[in-house]
């Protein structure tokens, strides 16, 4: 299951105005624990005047072949009064604590022979720079094309980490960057990149139909559009995997259903269980959390999954899912931070 522990920062790198890179430590008796696949995330803790602060972050890093890693690299983006990324930006220096949990999510590309894609927009990049760099070093059979969007250069993270993947991978990595307040130079892209530009676009760059996988990452707004304009042309959805790093206010898909007088959850969670009556309104990961303060959570939005639980019996009704695949709600999977019940008895299992 999904812990924290405290490792330690061996190095703060500024890559915009707006964005820096912290290299976390792994000391050798964690290494197991901290394994990733490449685009995982971590979440990260902060405890100040008695608040539990915690955000999500992409691994950028690729990961180590076989061996378990002895750092960790994640990008961090400042967000307009964001309480996490604003202490991250200010505050966090060489040699500091930071709480961290185990790596988890599941928009991943272990590597693998192939055709694969991305079309990311801002910090979008950055599970996405660990799933590339990983798969070319370490699958000769595999090509990329990356489609990415960011306002301007000086805005985009990873510029030359990206760049210096070009270099390396000429004939296998295909690289687009299109730059939405930015003319470029003649003959590349500019402007915001909508369902159709890309529809558009993606059949000029390359065969669309025989893609092996495409990572759609970034805000609500362009991984909504890259999914619609791959549906249109014809893309399997069993073929495009997602990550929403942001969602507006007011993107709500709130359903409603009848909610019980009285109910009770019952959870299994790191391999112990409880029952427990459910409070008017919260959600079931509340009421886990109030009795199980190990509970795994980061986001509380449902954009990041890592409160993800497999539903045992009875029925949730959930506010908003941006985080789950269709097959894995198909398959019984819900977010407990979004769920709420429908039936008198619901139980849950974190361990799944
Ligand atoms: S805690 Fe992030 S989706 Fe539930």
């Amino acid at each position: 299951m999904a812990r924290f522990h405290r490792l330690r920062v061996a190095a703060v790198d500024r890559l915009t105005d707006d964005s820096v890179a912290l290299t976390l430590t792994v000391p050798p008796h964690l290494g197991e624990e901290f394994r990733y696949v490449p685009g995982q995330h971590l979440a990260l803790r902060r405890v100040a005047d008695g608040e539990d602060i915690r955000r999500t972050y992409s691994i950028c890093s690729p990961a180590p072949d076989g061996e378990a890693p002895s750092t960790l690299r994640v990008g961090v983006r400042l967000v307009d009064g964001g309480a996490f990324s604003t202490y991250a930006h200010k505050e966090i220096g060489l040699g500091d604590e930071l709480e961290v949990m185990t790596p988890a999510g599941r928009f991943t590309l272990p590597p693998a022979p192939g055709r694969y894609a991305a079309i990311v927009g801002g910090s979008g990049i950055t599970p996405v720079l660990s799933i590339v760099s990983t798969l070319l070093a370490r699958e000769p059979r595999a090509s990329f094309c990356l489609i990415r969007s960011d306002r301007t250069a000086a805005s985009t993270m990873f510029l030359e980490e990206v760049a210096d993947l070009k270099d390396r991978y000429p004939d296998r990595l295909q690289l687009v960057t299109v730059l939405s307040r930015e003319e470029q130079q003649a003959g590349l892209p500019s402007g915001r990149l909508d369902r159709e530009r890309l529809t558009a676009l993606l059949p000029a760059l390359l065969p669309v139909e025989r893609v092996d996988g495409w990572f759609l990452c970034g805000p609500y707004g362009l991984v909504g559009d890259a999914e619609r304009a791959l549906r249109g042309l014809g893309v399997a959805r069993s073929r495009v995997h997602q990550e929403i790093f942001h969602v507006d206010a007011g993107t709500e898909t709130v359903v409603t259903a009848p909610a019980p007088a009285h109910s009770t959850v019952t959870a299994r969670l790191d391999g112990r269980g409880g029952s427990w009556p459910v409070r008017d309104g919260e959600s079931l990961l509340d009421t886990v959390l109030r009795n199980r303060p190990d509970a795994p959570y980061a986001c509380k939005g449902g954009v990041c999954g890592t409160c993800r639980a497999f539903l045992v019996s009875g029925e949730v009704r959930m506010d908003r899912n941006f985080a789950l695949e269709t097959e894995e709600t198909e398959a019984g999977y819900v977010l407990a931070c979004q769920s709420h019940p429908v039936t008198e008895r619901v139980e849950l299992d974190f361990d799944r």
